[in-house]
């Protein structure tokens, strides 16, 4: 198979749902699920749309509680489309028991299904179809279907339709919760096929707009009409008389507008005249094929095997569907599982820790929008903050349209059936995923006025949060940050303790560090007029920044057997049998269910959901930690690394697919078979469906990232710091050379190039100033229209 097809061949049966979500096309702005034109939400079929950034809440009752959720909304589907031959039914879907073919482009973002439809009387139809959702002007998709008679004659009718009958019902799990979220607000026909559909979320009341205009482009001249208008959908019918063996070509493009948009009145009026003016499928094609022929000039990396390299381009189609230059202009965050479906319902969590690093060097204008998304909710932040008792900003665990926290307070185990509490709330180190991206995206631009604007801002307030949330403790004569939670979700409290959270979860602790020294590296970096209005503005007091010293001197750090502990008294947890359970039950991803439903907990045991110590081996080099250690005087040894990887390796069951990523990467200096196995397995994860079901509810978006990521800058050793590109290329063995482009500070298109040997760096042509670029202490300048080579041995 091509590094550029993902070719499904037959029906999808029961992986219906993870094809849908594979075979999704989008453009930053809206997304639409590879569902099949003719099928309805049927348990088997989902077809979905999601636009960037929309939500909606609504009120439900779980077990006598009621329930607050907002949810990404399933937005109006303009893809309905379907048949029927003379007087028989609506075609529903493909002949089982003929060939058919889904495959998705990734080059130019076109999915193509082809297939026979056999109806009632046994008139056979040959389909072929084509989507495109358009890359180049993020409000048009379009569909071409072509229907060959190849044994009758004729009347073939087309029925094309908008439907906003829809709700969010993609996930099995929330079907005991509120779903509607669209009220219609009027849906008819105007000129000969083209039809029209408004409504309006029902909470957050965005207006939505949908116009479609389906024609026959190839064939006879149709004879129209319109089935009756329902408050929520609304469709036409082209009919032409075919003889046998005859085809006829339909097009149908289609606009979505909302009342957020720029730059438009009336989002109705709008989509009608965008639908008008519209080209040609073809036309469509040639400029959205243009806008992707872009993109992958920019992203686009050379390295591994033919299949290696089609996942990868798998997961930078998805990532750019996701997050693409359109979403620069527009108030929306990461959502952890794209919008691709509709788990997690569509919220943003701390996953963009793994989407950032890529977009900052492809697409900073992007990255910084991500950022602006979380600046825009600093009040919001800033009040949960207040609420704590805090100064700063506390961002929520999940975050969705105004930033207050959209963590559910219970959730259900499957297993058990039982809804149980959920503390994921506590997972308070999102904000310093937020602040360690603001630093990153300075590094990676050197963008000043970004800081100026926003990004020091933003920096502080996470600062001064986690410094007011240490405690100084007298005994220790060290500070602590008490009942919270660290990345591995599977520990939310001590065994013996009844209320929720954590101490010292060493993750939170030396990141907060981080943060608070970068918080004043950011003031520092500021011109001094900025600075001046920064503290003004947020009432950053003297004693504030004293502090932040002070804590970054002494935070408490605990360790158990010559290892950093995951938190305070995290040794005096039991030993689980992981033998035991593995013979029981295969696969134990999952242990919090498993134990739950055994009356058990996972608090009670040295288990890990996911890496949680190990995150900041992710996030820090060796020397980066060693240096914020010896700051607070703890002990550093070289062995510490890899001894601390190897014992929580031994004690985590990978129920994240962010966890492989992470391994992948800390593994990759001391183990190179152990990272390379753990980079294919999150190579795996969605496409293999390796959680087991969850990819048909959206791509697992941080683990598509985190992939590119390992192989550009993991596996380069790439850092950016001090002005400088460093590099320190170690590749596993599998992996005898690779190249990329990037964008670093005013420089478009430095391209990279590592093998065995050595590094090349070549800089195209521009005004911008040349570079230095350091590799094992030898340091060359990288110039506009010259490369230079650094000799790795
Ligand atoms: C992981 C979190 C992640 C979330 C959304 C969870 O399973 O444990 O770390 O943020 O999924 O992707």
């Amino acid at each position: 198979m091509s590094r550029w097809r993902l070719v499904y061949e037959g029906p999808g049966g029961e992986h219906t749902g993870t094809r849908e979500a594979l075979c999704t096309l989008g453009n930053g702005f809206f997304a639409t699920r590879g569902a099949a034109p003719e099928a309805r939400a049927d348990g088997v079929n989902y077809p979905g749309t999601y636009i960037a950034g929309c939500y909606d809440r609504a009120v439900s009752t779980v077990d006598g509680h009621r329930v607050e959720n907002e949810d990404l909304v399933n937005a109006p589907d303009w893809l309905p489309l379907t048949f029927r031959c003379g007087d028989g039914g609506w075609c529903t879907g493909p002949d089982p028991a003929a060939p058919a073919r889904t495959e998705l482009d990734m080059r130019r973002g076109v999915l193509t299904r082809t297939f026979h439809a056999v109806d009632g009387e046994g008139r056979r139809t040959r389909v072929v179809q084509r989507r495109l959702v358009s890359m180049d002007d993020p409000h048009l998709a379009a569909l071409e279907t072509t229907l060959v008679a190849e044994n009758w004659s004729g009347r073939l009718t087309v029925r094309s339709a908008l439907d906003g009958e829809v709700a969010n019902t993609g996930v099995a799990r929330y079907r005991g919760l509120a779903a509607e979220h669209l009220r219609p607000a009027g849906a008819g026909g105007g000129a000969a096929g083209t039809v029209w559909l408004r409504c309006t979320t029902a909470e957050s009341g965005v207006g939505i707009a949908l116009a479609a205009r389906t024609r026959v482009s190839r064939g006879p001249a149709p004879v129209h009409s319109a089935p009756p208008a329902r408050p929520a959908w609304a469709g036409c019918d082209l009919a032409v008389d075919l003889p046998e063996g005859g085809q006829a070509t339909v097009e149908k493009v289609a606009a979505l507008y909302t009342s957020r948009d720029r730059a438009v009145g009336d989002p109705l009026g709008a989509a009608r005249a965008a639908a008008d003016r519209a080209g040609h499928f073809d036309a469509l094609l040639r400029r959205h094929a243009a806008a992707w022929r872009r993109l992958w000039r920019a992203c686009a990396v050379d390295a591994g095997d033919e299949d290696d390299r089609r996942v990868l381009n798998l997961h930078l189609f998805h990532l750019l569907q996701t997050v693409s230059p359109h979403t620069a202009d527009l108030d929306a965050g990461v959502p952890a599982r794209g919008l691709h479906g509709e788990a997690y319902r569509g919220h943003v969590f701390w996953d963009e820790l793994f989407v950032l690093p890529f977009l900052n060097l492809r697409f900073p204008e992007t990255a910084r929008a991500l950022l602006r998304y979380r600046w825009r909710r600093l009040p919001a932040a800033r009040r949960a903050a207040r609420e704590a008792g805090l100064r700063g900003a506390l961002f929520p665990w999940q975050s969705g349209s105004d930033g207050r926290e959209e963590s559910q307070r219970l959730h259900l185990n499957p297993r058990s059936g039982r809804w149980v509490p959920d503390h994921s709330r506590l997972q308070r180190h999102v904000g310093l995923a937020i602040a360690y991206n603001v630093w990153q995206h300075h590094q990676a631009t050197g963008d000043v006025s970004f800081l100026a604007e926003f990004g020091a801002e933003l920096l502080v307030e996470v600062a001064r949060a986690f410094a007011d949330t240490a405690v100084y403790d007298r005994a220790l004569d060290r500070y602590r940050i008490r009942g919270v939670m660290g990345p591995d979700e599977y520990h939310d409290g001590m065994p013996d303790r009844s209320a929720p959270g954590l101490d010292d979860n060493a993750y939170t602790n030396v990141m907060a560090v981080w943060v608070m020294l970068r918080a004043l590296d950011a003031l520092e970096a500021l011109p001094g007029p900025c600075r001046t209005a920064l503290k003004e503005s947020v009432g950053l007091a003297p004693e504030e920044t004293a502090r932040f010293e002070a804590i970054s001197r002494r935070m408490h750090v605990p360790f158990h057997d010559g290892v950093i502990s995951q938190f305070a008294g995290y040794e005096s947890l039991a030993e689980l049998d992981w033998a035991a359970y593995r013979a029981r039950y295969g696969d134990i991803r999952r242990l919090d269910r498993i134990l739950e439903a055994e009356g058990d907990t996972c608090n009670r045991y040295r288990v890990s959901k996911q890496a949680d110590v190990l995150m900041l081996f992710f996030l820090l080099s060796a020397d980066e930690l060693a240096g914020l250690l010896e700051g607070l005087e703890l002990p550093y040894d070289p062995g510490l690394i890899p001894r601390t990887v190897r014992y929580y390796l031994e004690r985590t069951c990978h129920g994240s697919t962010l966890s492989s990523v992470v391994h992948a990467w800390v593994l990759s200096r001391t183990d190179r078979a152990a990272s390379w196995r753990f980079f294919r397995e999150a190579l795996r994860s969605d496409i293999d469906d390796s959680q087991g079901g969850t990819t048909a509810e959206g791509i697992h978006l941080g683990a598509m990232a985190g992939t590119v990521d390992l192989l550009t800058r993991c596996y380069t050793g790439l850092e950016l710091r001090d002005g400088a590109l460093h590099l320190s290329p170690l590749t596993p063995a599998e992996l005898p050379a690779l190249s990329f482009e990037l964008r670093y500070r005013d420089h478009w298109g430095v391209r990279l190039e590592v093998d065995g040997e050595s590094a090349r760096v070549s800089v195209p042509p521009s005004a911008a100033p040349p570079f230095p670029v350091e590799l094992k202490g030898r340091r060359a300048t990288a110039a506009p229209r010259t490369s230079c080579e650094l000799p790795l041995h």
